[in-house]
């Protein structure tokens, strides 16, 4: 037998007349005699065309939805509409029987829910195809960016003892008996006969330990697992998620900008160059969801034109006191059309502001500095009106925040008054400080949302349907 071929090769053949052997798992099996077989390296399936009168009638009786194959054959010129090659079988072995009374994944339409439900078995459909290698190649640009800027990948702890964005929404790590919790004579938890002998968590991000690198490495960066125990049940939410975040000494908030658009836009290209077939196929997809929609409700670009007007355009960046001008202004707020109506300078931005600035104003991405020092994190740089932090967020059309970043405060006596206004304990996190002691230097980073940014370049409408197994209130099933 030859030995075998991807299919994503295969249909890519220039030869044809060649002996070949394929495997992968039947999506469709028609008149006994077409198999639609794929193996994920592309969404495209091969024809498999079975000799039925030859073909032992047990055999082909197995060959069901779902089953796993291996294929030997003869890749010859397609005479069908549809595709250019086929593959002759002259072998086949079912290498996997599937029982067609059973498999939930049949060549129909699923809902997404149902999907989400079936998430063990959802790599093979063709959406599901499409994300997974969108997302893979996502991955991989972001690291093939810093990489080529000379930026160090750091690996910062999952388990910490901080909480870095102050929000409290975190999950302990422990390994207590929970039954059987042991107490101090005043009657608290007796953490230290813990295993960390102190509380701990799972980190929230890795910016802290991060720029603890940045102040010697120069430009660093992280990419991995975060966990957020907020309680918000919506489609732009996880319980954990992955987190980009870009540490680097000397930047100003202008440079972390510039850094971060330069960076969307290389992975975005990235992308759209290494999987045009995926993208085309969510773009269809996209475009039939939206017929489904009122007519004015519908998007006025494909995923693809989205994709490529981002490219092409600059970021707007103005400050949060510029937006919330802006938006009281706006007819949605004139017309108290916001759930939350914008009253005046300080309050936090909600989505629908968000969104409404993205997607109706500026009808392009948004990067807003500059936001109130009460509604953002200690560590943000202070500026000199006493007022606001050097603070900037990302909001992309149709997901709100992608980024958070900021200029950090560099100066020892700024942060500590800070942590103190704030109440974040100086002495837990004095490893922090040391950096202010111990040449300290303007620096700046952001974070960025791995699944918000797949959401966006597949189109999806669910961050739970882009990472394979979503976590979320109520839910850790696989
Ligand atoms: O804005 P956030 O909370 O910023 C930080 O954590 C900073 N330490 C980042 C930094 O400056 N190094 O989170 C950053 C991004 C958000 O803009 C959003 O895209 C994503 O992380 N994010 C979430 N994504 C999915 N589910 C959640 N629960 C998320 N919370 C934040
Ligand atoms: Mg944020």
């Amino acid at each position: 037998m030859s030995q075998r071929v991807k299919i994503k090769a295969l249909l890519q053949s220039q030869q044809t007349d060649i002996d070949v052997t394929v495997k992968g798992w039947v999506r469709a099996f028609r008149s006994n005699r077409f198999i639609a077989l794929n193996d994920g390296s592309t969404n495209n399936n091969i024809q498999i065309v079975v000799d039925f009168e030859n073909t032992d009638p047990a055999l082909l009786k197995r060959i069901t939805v779902g089953a796993a194959l291996s294929v030997a054959g003869k890749l010859v010129a397609s005479q069908g509409k549809g595709q250019n090659v086929e593959v002759i079988a002259t072998d086949i072995e079912i290498l996997g029987d599937s029982d067609p009374e059973k498999y939930p994944i049949q060549p129909k339409k699923h809902s997404l829910e149902f999907l989400r439900e079936n998430a063990h078995l959802r790599f093979r459909t063709s959406t599901f195809g499409a994300i997974f290698r969108v997302r893979n190649s996502l991955a991989f640009a972001v690291h093939q960016f810093f990489q080529e800027r000379g930026f160090v990948y750091l690996h910062t702890p999952v388990i910490t003892a901080s909480d870095a964005e102050g929000a409290g929404e975190t999950f302990h790590v422990t390994n207590f008996d929970l039954d059987d919790i042991p107490k101090t004579d005043t009657g608290e938890i007796d953490f230290k006969q813990d295993f960390f002998g102190r509380p701990t968590n799972l980190t929230v991000s890795g910016q802290l330990e991060g720029e603890l690198g940045a102040m010697a490495l120069s430009d660093v960066y992280t990419f991995g697992p975060t966990f957020r125990a907020e309680n918000s049940n919506t489609t732009r939410h996880l319980a954990e998620f992955w987190m980009i975040e870009p540490e680097v000494a000397f930047n100003s908030l202008d440079d972390n900008m510039d850094l971060a658009e330069e960076m969307l836009k290389y992975v975005i290209k990235y992308a759209l160059d290494k999987n045009a077939d995926d993208i085309e196929f969510l773009t269809e997809r996209l475009a039939e969801e939206e017929k489904q929609k009122p007519q004015n409700e519908r998007s006025e670009m494909t995923l693809l034109e989205k994709l490529q007007f981002c490219l092409t355009h600059d970021f707007e960046r103005l400050t949060y006191t510029e937006a919330i001008e802006i938006l009281k202004e706006s007819p949605p707020n004139k017309k108290k059309k916001f759930q939350y109506p914008i009253e005046g300078w300080g309050t936090d931005l909600q989505s629908e502001h968000e969104r409404y600035l993205v997607e109706k104003h500026f009808k392009k991405p948004v990067i807003l500095t500059d936001y109130p020092k009460e509604i953002k994190a200690f560590y943000m740089r202070q500026n000199d009106d006493g007022k606001t932090v050097g603070a900037m967020d990302i909001l992309f059309p149709g997901i709100g925040e992608i980024i958070g970043g900021s200029a950090r405060e560099e100066r020892l006596d700024k942060l500590e008054q800070r942590m103190d206004e704030m109440n974040i304990p100086k002495d837990e996190l004095w490893w922090y400080l040391d950096t202010r002691r111990f040449g300290s230097c303007p620096h700046a980073g952001f974070g960025l949302g791995f699944e918000r940014l797949v959401l966006f370049v597949t189109g999806m409408g669910n961050i739970r349907d882009v990472i394979p197994f979503p976590r979320f209130p109520k839910n850790a099933e696989f």
